[in-house]
């Protein structure tokens, strides 16, 4: 039943250039972080609206960015499996790239600085850069809507020609039809990625339109809660569908390391299926604290929180095991690299679960303990995945550098997300330019200390992954002898 499309070669070409793409963002947005956390530690001086920018634009780059780098690798999967179109790719690239360059230009030119989800009506209240910056922001993640909706419904036209609705739900699991071949599990996740991606793209696309209007029209006003909502929605949905597009590729490609086929068996498909009810209604859970927000929503996001994350996480943990298991796999660059950022995935998700309980996020709530979470599932989990996937797609054959990258990676990486966590716990309030103005002077100091030590963990991360980068490059195989 597999196809893939007729011209693997071109189909390369378009991926390709997405990785490249994103790997550039990717670094340049690692660098803004680091610049961050000298500043935090005291290092170097960075004034507060510089940092504001540089944290919009690092939020908003690497969301983006990871979000379009999983795409790609969607489509990767469901060009193996059914004829996806490269226009429609092509399209998409090419607003992903213009909206990122823009938004350089809002941020690092414009000083635009509301943060990553631009908490209404923050960009229209006394801002302290132009309204330019504002309305080029606006713009430009509307850019990067488009290019996403273009990219994704084709992704869903084509596997839905291809397999037909229930099966690339993996719905006929349960009917007269589950005697016959599944989809392939990379196919069920590349559709339930798409389908949660669109619909939070289109909430967001709809609060950007209200963000228009008010920027043509000052005197507008909508409802600050209702904004809230739509845009945690839209915020949170990509970012957790990022991730599990990097955990589709890694069902889609283990097997041909292990040798073992990764079956979807009746619990994957209630799993993922789960994941597609819950992830839409889990974003509840960054509204804890707004105490206009009915309750019942509050439980709902704590119900929604587990139920998106729980059963996708152990079936994914179940089927690595069963795929590891003697298999007498070669421990390569790509099989490590995926293992161990299903790992990170993994240890993120659990501390994440554990700030969505309301109980706790009453303690943790806006401490570092949150951007420690999502830093650990992307740093140390996504961030892992893709470059495992860009190894496999460039068929890269120098393994020891990319190993060597690999290992300074965890290193530098777990060190960096060790200083949020210690921060979490010492009660530190996330997003302050300098910890220097709180009246606690022992919070300070541990504060200022895991800053700096934070900053030695990102500049360690960076250069292992500028070693996995000259590895793509010194291990490049010639066209032909690679695997499509
Ligand atoms: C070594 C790499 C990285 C470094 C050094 C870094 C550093 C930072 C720092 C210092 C902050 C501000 C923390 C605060 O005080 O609230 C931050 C926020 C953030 N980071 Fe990273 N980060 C890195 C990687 C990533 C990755 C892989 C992602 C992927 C999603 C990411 C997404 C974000 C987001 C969304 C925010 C919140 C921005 C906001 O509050 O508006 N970062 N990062």
């Amino acid at each position: 039943m597999s196809t893939g499309t007729s011209h693997p070669g071109r189909d390369r070409r378009v991926i390709v250039v997405w990785m490249v793409t994103s790997v550039a963002l990717f670094l340049v947005m690692v660098t803004l972080g680091i610049l961050m956390r000298l500043a935090q530690g005291d290092v170097m001086a960075i004034t507060p609206q510089t940092f504001y920018a540089l944290m919009t634009m690092h939020g908003l780059g690497m969301a983006g960015t990871l979000f379009s780098a999983g795409i790609a690798m969607v489509w990767y999967v469901a060009a193996r499996h059914a004829r996806p179109s490269r226009l429609a790719m092509w399209i998409a690239w090419a607003l992903f790239l213009a909206g990122g360059l823009a938004l350089l230009a809002a941020t690092l030119i414009g000083k635009f600085a509301a943060g990553w989800y631009t908490l209404y009506p923050l960009p229209f209240l006394k801002a302290t850069w132009p309204g330019w910056s504002t309305g080029l922001t606006i713009v430009s993640l509307m850019a990067m809507g488009v290019g996403w909706l273009v990219a994704l419904l084709d992704i869903l036209r084509a596997l839905a020609v291809e397999h037909g609705i229930a099966r690339m739900f993996a719905w006929d699991r349960f009917g007269a039809g589950a005697g016959r071949e599944a989809a392939p599990a990379g196919v069920l996740i590349g559709a339930v990625c798409a389908v949660a991606g669109v619909l939070g793209t289109i909430v967001g696309a709809a609060s950007l339109m209200m963000y228009l209007f008010q920027w043509f029209a000052p005197a507008t006003q909508f409802d600050p809660l209702l904004l809230k909502n739509s845009m945690f929605m839209f915020g949170h949905t990509i970012v957790n569908v990022a991730m599990y597009c990097g955990i589709g590729v890694v069902y889609e490609l283990m097997p041909g390391f292990t040798g073992r086929p990764w079956k979807v068996t009746k619990t994957v498909a209630v799993a993922w299926n789960a994941t597609l009810a819950f992830i839409l209604f889990a974003y509840f859970h960054h509204l804890y604290m707004d105490f206009a927000q009915p309750v019942t929503l509050h439980v709902i996001g704590q119900i929604a929180s587990y139920s998106s994350a729980v059963p996708a996480t152990a079936v994914t943990v179940f089927g690595l095991g069963g795929q590891l298991h003697r298999s007498g796999l070669r421990w390569s660059f790509v099989p490590a690299a995926f293992t161990l950022g299903i790992l990170g995935w993994v240890l993120g998700g659990i501390t994440a679960v554990v700030d969505s309980t309301i109980a706790v996020n009453l303690v943790f709530h806006n401490t570092l303990w949150v951007p420690a979470h999502f830093h650990t599932y992307f740093l140390v989990g996504f961030v892992l995945l893709l470059f495992g996937f860009v190894h496999h797609l460039l068929g890269s054959r120098a393994e020891r550098l990319a190993k060597s990258g690999l290992v300074v990676m965890l290193t530098g990486g777990y060190l960096f997300v060790l200083m949020f966590f210690l921060g979490g716990l010492w009660s530190v309030p996330r997003r302050f330019a300098s910890y220097q103005a709180i009246p606690y002077p022992d919070l300070v100091a541990h504060a200022t200390r895991f800053a700096a030590w934070g900053a030695v963990g990102g500049s360690l991360f960076l250069l292992g992954a500028l070693l996995y980068a000259a590895s793509l490059v010194t291990g490049r195989q010639p066209a032909p002898d690679r695997e499509g």
